[in-house]
């Protein structure tokens, strides 16, 4: 595994060889945040030694270098999903390739289901922490030391400094933010009234089928973490309960300018 993340890494230094201070990944249509950007390198990740492939509608598949707000920044176009059938060292793959490229921050986008009743399509939710059981934790087998302890602590996998400061922009920019706990899930199904139901008793206020491996690994590896998520669906409800992916993409679409604004502002204050 190590040898692998470095030869991904030895590819890319060839290909741009400024060292990205933060990781930026994308989550289901929130890919034009990249306009954002003063992009330098573009990278396909067909090209990288060892990198999965992306599938997923929505997911465009390349790395992508250059300044947000001034600072180096590297942002995955496309990310990868256990659904897809990839195993969870591969969904964790480009994390551990951006640590070694220099990468000391992740930002962590997804798309996510309410759980949480009082939560709206389009709203916001800042990570405050998240429940993996559902999901197969990509730490399984044996310890990489070089890349951390076998024990990690997860007591705070979402950095509370970089959650004051994303508080602080919200605010000045009048956009409102939840705060809150997201579970994983496999995926590819949408949740079942009684799934949605029985996660809103566990404590989840969003579900989502990303993210949460992502997060260990980068924690694993000592890395700071800021996740938010895109309420794209209200699970839990009254009604009929139908989600489409198309209805996803759109409510992701329309929350992304937001989103956007908080990432860069926060990225500016690293
Ligand atoms: N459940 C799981 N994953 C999701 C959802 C959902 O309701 N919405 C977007 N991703």
């Amino acid at each position: 595994m190590l040898s692998k993340i470095q030869e991904a890494v030895k590819y890319i230094q060839s290909r741009h060889s400024k060292a990205p201070i933060a990781g930026i990944v994308l989550g289901s249509g929130l890919g034009s945040f990249v306009s954002e950007m003063k992009v330098e390198a573009e990278i396909l990740y067909t090209d990288i030694p060892h990198f999965p492939v992306s599938t997923v509608e929505g997911h465009s598949g390349k790395l992508i270098f250059g300044t947000l707000s001034g600072r180096e920044v590297v942002a995955m176009a496309g990310r990868f999903h256990y659904y897809e059938g990839y195993r969870p060292t591969d969904v964790v793959f480009p994390i551990r390739v951006m640590k070694f490229l220099g990468v000391q921050s992740i930002f962590i986008s997804n798309a996510a289901g309410a759980t949480n009743t009082s939560y709206k399509v389009g709203d916001l939710m800042m990570i405050s922490d998240h429940v993996s059981f559902f999901t197969p934790n990509p730490l399984v087998g044996k310890n990489i030391n070089e890349l951390g302890t076998r024990f990690p602590d997860m007591s705070e996998p979402y950095n509370s400094l970089l959650r004051e400061k994303a508080k602080k922009i919200a605010e000045a920019a009048g956009i409102h933010i939840h705060e809150g706990v997201y579970f994983s899930v496999t995926g590819p199904t949408f949740e079942t009234h009684a799934e949605y139901r029985m996660l809103n008793i566990l404590g989840a206020d969003a579900v989502g089928m990303s993210t949460v491996q992502e997060t260990i690994a980068a924690v694993h590896m000592g890395l700071t973490v800021f996740g938010m998520s895109v309420i794209t669906d209200i699970g839990i409800r009254d009604d009929k309960n139908t989600i489409t992916h198309a209805e996803v993409l759109e409510a992701a679409k329309h929350a992304e300018p937001k989103l956007t604004h908080i990432f860069k502002e926060l990225v500016g204050q690293l």
